[in-house]
């Protein structure tokens, strides 16, 4: 008997019927975003099962993904399976999710780039970023530098505070690929020793051994090919250079009180811009580059203040998850009631794990 599969949008799932009857024969729950679907729960009831419920509803709702141009997470185990079986659908999946928002910035809307342009000068503010960047420049642990680097740089705060290392003498380079953020940095540098560079970090626009120092924050985990981009800033760095690594094992953030927000994480982490494990494969990454004296440290932060969790996690932020970036609306709702009651009682608690990599150039 044929199957029926139809989309409600409302339930947020596809539902399949044989023809003619009412009962439900299946359902594939989904999670979809601007840019996204991702299948996060299928389920055929055992009388229905070997009756090709579950391919109807794959086939229905990944063709409806091919023509609304969504591409497609497959999360739950039953899409997993079915796609790798079925290879004129690979094509529709996101292998990974190295492309956010940050890793093209300038195609981003306008309104787009200024907020999350913001959201990085913002976060700059943050006790525990400024912990995190601490701890950073300790382990970094510069000798005298003359010219440092900093990848990806952003708004170009962390430029203009090196610039008092190097001294007048000396030079402090920002390089970003987003045009944008080189304006938005620009406009805020104060120091001659200073300059922003439009320049991709998987193909530097400097000569080899040019600098003392190069780091790069929160970068990776945006970049297509984290591996490249660190073949790179060796490949600048003078010989007993330092580079410093930094960004975040989003894997590791952790809520308590809030079970409806850890679920939704934990079936949203990979549609999530950027939800990677970065920050645990710096250490590994610097040592297959061959650096020497690779250091790692594990900075974790408890978070409890709700303007803090908002600018540094999405899926506590209201306007990255029903603004233009996620668009999630309404699906989003009752995990952002579970913490705006834990923040009107105090208990709300988010804890993360950014990693800070350090490493020596060695002589050739
Ligand atoms: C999350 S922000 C971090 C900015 C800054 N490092 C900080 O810690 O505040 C990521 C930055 O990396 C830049 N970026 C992403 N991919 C890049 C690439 N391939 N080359 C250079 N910059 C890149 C983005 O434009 C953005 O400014």
């Amino acid at each position: 008997m044929a199957v029926e599969v139809i989309n409600v949008p409302e339930a947020k799932r596809y539902e399949a019927r044989q023809e003619g009857e009412t009962e439900l024969a299946g359902i594939a729950e989904y999670i979809r975003t601007a840019e996204l679907v991702a299948f996060v729960h299928t389920e055929v009831p055992a009388k229905y099962e070997g009756k090709g419920v579950g391919a109807a509803l794959a086939r229905a709702s990944l063709d409806e993904a091919r023509a609304a141009n969504l591409r497609v997470l497959a999360i739950c185990p039953f899409y997993t399976g079915w796609i790798a079986r079925h290879p004129e659908y690979q094509d529709l999946l996101c292998v990974n999710n190295v492309r956010t928002p940050f890793t093209a910035l300038d195609e981003q809307s306008a309104d787009n780039r200024r907020f999350l342009l913001r959201h990085i000068e913002v976060a700059a503010q943050l006790p525990t970023i400024r912990r995190v960047r601490r701890r950073a420049l300790e382990a970094w642990d510069l000798q005298d530098p003359g010219r440092l680097l900093d990848v990806g740089s952003g708004a170009g705060e962390v430029v203009r505070d090196l610039a008092a290392l190097v001294g007048p003498a000396g030079e402090v380079i920002g390089v970003d690929n987003s045009q944008a953020a080189v304006d938005f940095a620009r406009e805020r540098a104060d120091a001659a020793v200073v300059r922003y560079d439009q320049g991709d970090a998987l193909a530097l626009p400097y000569p080899d051994d040019h600098f003392d120092g190069v780091r790069c924050e929160r970068v990776l985990q945006h970049v297509v090919d984290p591996d490249a981009a660190i073949a790179e800033m060796v490949r600048v760095l003078r010989p007993g250079g330092r580079v410093c690594l930094i960004d975040t094992d989003w894997e590791s953030m952790l809520f308590d009180g809030t079970p409806q927000l850890g679920e939704a994480y934990r079936k949203l982490a990979p549609a999530l811009p950027a939800a990677t494990s970065t920050g645990r494969t710096l250490r590994r990454r610097l040592v297959t580059a061959g650096l020497a004296d690779v250091s790692a440290e594990p900075v974790t932060v408890a978070i409890t203040d709700y303007a803090e969790a908002a600018a540094l996690m999405s899926v506590v932020d209201r306007a990255v998850l029903q603004g233009p970036l996620l668009n999630l609306g309404e699906t989003a709702e009752p995990w952002l009631a579970e913490v705006d009651r834990a923040v009107a009682d105090g208990t709300l608690l988010a804890v993360l794990t950014i990693w800070v990599v350090t490493g020596t150039k060695p002589a050739p």
